[in-house]
């Protein structure tokens, strides 16, 4: 069966909101120390980050970037992470089991944000701290002066405040590994009251509740209940996270898994609509997936060795090396929160830079773009507009686990002030090419189309900083006759159709 598809105005979801480019870096492995920053490399700069990692975080055009942790902020003590460098003290992290010199902190952080051209969005620590530690940092980084800890600030030489408009309440609190875990009810309650303090400082902050860890975890969805019963008036967003793996023997699941992503997005914007009938409230609660990704690679070894770790500074953890088919899966979960941004506001790839990361760098050494920078790319560069529901009429898949998965998945977005409309598709056929033919129905005055695709004879293929470009895009122009296009899709392949006026 050949496979259609088409497009309608009328199926518009809505504006793309730009911070669904995201990303995430922590206080883990060698994302900060020997990734953002290394005063000794050949790239760096006078604060001693690498520019040649800043500069594909520029190439990225990642809004915002979440910030210090992840399960490190659970423990985080931000007091020790500004002042002079040479008076912060070393502390043991649990989460990670390493140990962190507070190099960098809060401030050199703002600094490498503006110079890569990006915002912070920072977690506060719910774990083992609470309200007035949450205040104190608030007023640390966003009160310009007049204030015992803003003239701190100021007087250690960060004149302007570093104006963080999107604070986390804590991280994945649902999960039994986090330092000062609780439970939905302790929770909703230590979030709310911290929320409403946080308000009363600033009410235009956007605050983000804790959602699941996972659709796997034992508490979903009765969390998301729970816990937006008490922080509902409070907060803005609730925050979910999801990594897809890959298992031996998947029979075809790794592929499909992103059908999962498309579900829990619906269960919790319905959750968060039910509790806003029952607060007969007008607000609604939108959604931050504020950590998603592939993470399977390093799993089994990092793991492993966790209890018997020896403390150590940035050691190389969670850096899977990313092959096409996990590209693949990358692509698929961008387009299911496109096809969802009129719920899903803010999302950060977790994470950017070494750890589970779309740029891998070799310390001391060069730099590369692994194959799931490609797909986050082209979605921060051409997803940005409004975007419609494409209707797919194509084959089904069944795998070990799902059945009727579509062969083929897009999502489009049209971007009236640039004059393009951007289809973004995969087909997850990993052994026939389809032949697809697309109708722009009433999107009408588009004069050519440029195919970005990208695919391998071997889904197992992989970028390293050795060897950069054996996963990477290639491209064509097609002709565009009578409104639409016929196309083939490479088995296995992302592909971006681009029509400008
Ligand atoms: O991104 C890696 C870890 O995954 C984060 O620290 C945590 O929030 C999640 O479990």
């Amino acid at each position: 069966m050949d496979a259609k598809i088409l497009l309608d105005k009328s199926r518009n979801v809505g504006a793309v909101d730009s911070r669904l480019y995201g990303s995430f870096i922590e206080h883990l492995g060698r994302a900060i120390y020997g990734g953002i920053y290394e005063p000794t490399h050949a790239t760096a700069d006078g604060d001693g980050f690498r520019t040649d990692v800043i500069e594909l975080v520029r190439e990225l055009n990642v809004p915002l970037v979440r910030y210090p942790g992840g399960n490190f902020v659970s423990g985080f003590r931000w007091e020790d992470s500004v002042g002079p460098v040479e008076k912060r003290p070393t502390r043991l992290d649990l989460a990670w089991r390493t140990s962190e010199p507070n190099t960098i902190g809060i401030g050199e952080f703002a600094k490498w944000c503006e110079k890569a051209n990006t915002a912070p969005m920072m977690a506060v620590n719910l774990g083992t701290r609470g309200i007035e530690s949450a205040m104190d940092l608030l007023e640390y980084c966003n009160q310009p002066n007049g204030s015992y800890l803003s003239d701190l600030r100021v007087s250690r030489g960060a004149k302007a405040p570093f104006d963080i408009r999107v604070w986390c309440l804590g991280n994945e609190m649902d999960g039994p590994w986090q330092v000062g875990h609780k439970t939905a009810t302790e929770y909703g309650r230590l979030a709310a009251e911290t929320a409403k303090a946080m308000k009363l400082f600033d009410p235009t902050l956007e605050l983000v509740s804790c959602g699941s860890s996972s659709p796997g975890m034992p508490t979903f969805p009765d969390w998301e209940g729970e816990t937006l019963t008490h922080t509902y008036d409070y907060v803005d967003y609730i925050s979910l996270h999801q990594y897809f793996s890959k298992k031996p023997e998947d029979g075809g699941d790794f592929l499909a898994s992103t059908v999962e992503l498309d579900r829990f997005i619906t269960t919790v914007a319905g959750i968060c609509d039910e509790i806003k009938a029952k607060k007969q409230s007008d607000k609604t609660i939108n959604i931050s997936f504020d950590e998603w990704n592939v993470w399977y690679h390093s799993n089994a070894g990092d793991d492993a060795a966790m209890a018997e770790r020896p403390w150590r500074f940035a050691p190389p953890l969670l850096e899977d090396v990313y092959t096409m088919e996990d590209a693949l899966v990358a692509g698929l979960a961008i387009m299911t929160l496109i096809r969802h941004c009129d719920r899903v506001k803010i999302a950060c790839l977790a994470q950017l830079v070494n750890v589970i990361a779309p740029i891998m760098t070799a310390t001391g050494g060069g730099i590369c773009r692994q194959s799931i920078f490609y797909p986050f790319l082209h979605a921060s560069k051409f997803g940005r507009g409004y975007s419609l529901l494409p209707t797919v009429e194509c084959q089904k898949l069944n795998t070990k686990s799902y059945s009727d998965v579509p062969s083929i998945e897009s999502a489009a977005v049209v971007n009236d002030e640039q004059g393009e409309l951007t289809v973004f598709i995969v087909n997850r056929d990993i052994t026939n090419k389809q032949n697809l033919t697309l109708e722009l129905g009433d999107l009408v005055g588009y004069s050519g189309c440029t195919h970005i695709k990208m695919s391998h004879s071997d889904l197992n293929a992989v970028n390293t900083v050795a060897l950069p470009d054996t996963v990477k895009p290639g491209q064509t122009t097609l002709p565009l006759s009578g409104g639409s296009i016929s196309v083939t899709l490479d088995a296995a392949s992302w592909n971006v159709l681009r029509f400008g006026r």
